[in-house]
């Protein structure tokens, strides 16, 4: 399965941080690909790269990212990608492309800059989730992105000799931060639907045996609509915090991709998406989007390098997108 060996030549270069030279590479292996597919490339002022069926009134895109966070798994963003080049090779119909966006773990730096806009955009993602595995649905159908807030907060201490002060006279910021760690969970638990992590934790001066004077945590708090995400933001006091608002998916091309599941003779299951996608900044920025997810196998685990999808579950990921770019294309 093509797929797949291109998936084997990506995983080789490794973890693909945003703009970073091995998120390049992975660029002009895609763009080889899209030529291979006899696609007209271009890279718009974002560094997104985009494959083109010249000609046509109407651009539908399809398409993912190559970008991955530390110690990734293999099919977050590359699956979206490589179905997209498939399903657009099969159809060779006018106004078609694929795009691979920039730096999206980070804040999908590239479809938040994209110049270039489609009339409408198709994104294939493996789950990232337990749902169509519990539910023996090898494909589903998104109904909206989650909301998020990202940022930090910044937690100030005295540094001091770990040996030699008191335990009533320390004023520990790591102490401080890991209460905050507990408090960003216990607010999480307390809405439904919403999600807290912190990730990642910077301690300074960072000795073995000194008294923490500053530490810095990350914050990535999500809920499924503006009034619980809302409710987060109150509550964790994220410094500069850069909210994107949960986002609905096109009904139009939610009606075509289960139409296609339909016509496989799998089933149809709906479900929303906890993870954000450059699906959710088209959408939010007012083009009409949809998501096709592909089960997670190994409990659903990403953002690690066992996550997993099946061929034959990619397989029908692509047919599904081949009929839907179809009916978007007519
Ligand atoms: O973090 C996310 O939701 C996505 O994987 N970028
Ligand atoms: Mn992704
Ligand atoms: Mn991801």
């Amino acid at each position: 399965m093509r797929i797949l060996e291109r998936l084997d030549q990506l995983a080789a270069l490794g973890d693909r941080i945003g703009y970073s030279p091995e998120e390049d590479a992975a660029h002009e292996l895609a763009s080889g690909w899209f030529r291979e597919a006899g696609l007209a490339v271009e890279v718009d002022a974002a560094g997104n790269l985009i494959g083109l069926v010249p000609g046509g009134e109407r651009q539908v895109w399809t398409g993912s990212h190559l970008d991955t966070v530390p110690r990734a798994g293999r099919f977050d963003g590359t699956l979206g990608v490589l179905a997209g080049i498939e399903a657009v090779e099969r159809l060779g119909t006018s106004g078609l492309g694929v795009v691979v966006f920039r730096d999206e773990e980070r804040g999908c730096a590239g479809s938040r800059g994209c110049t270039a806009r489609p009339d409408a955009y198709v994104e294939v993602h493996i789950e990232q989730g337990p749902t169509l595995l519990r539910t023996d649905a090898p494909l589903g159908v998104v109904t909206a992105i989650v909301g998020y807030l990202r940022g930090t907060r910044t937690f100030a201490g005295t540094p001091g000799h770990a040996g030699t002060t008191p335990m009533d006279a320390r004023e520990d910021a790591l102490v401080e931060a890991a209460e905050f760690v507990l408090h960003a969970r216990e607010v999480a638990r307390g809405i439904d639907g919403a999600v807290a992590t912190v990730g990642k934790v910077t301690v300074e001066p960072g000795g073995t045996n000194v008294i923490p004077g500053r530490v810095v945590v990350s914050v990535d708090a999500r809920a499924p609509d503006a009034e619980r995400l809302g409710r987060l933001a109150d509550a964790l006091e994220i410094e500069e915090a850069i909210r994107t608002e949960p986002s609905p998916m096109s009904e139009e091309i939610r009606a075509a991709l289960r139409a296609e599941v339909e016509a496989l003779g799998v089933p149809v299951l709906e479900l929303p998406s906890g993870a954000g996608h450059d699906a959710g900044i088209l959408a939010s920025a007012g083009i009409p989007s949809g998501m096709l997810f592909v089960r997670s196998l190994n409990g659903g685990v990403s953002h690690n390098p066992a996550e997993l999808s099946s061929p034959e579950d990619i397989a029908l990921a692509v047919d599904a997108l081949t009929g839907t770019l179809r009916r978007l294309a007519a």
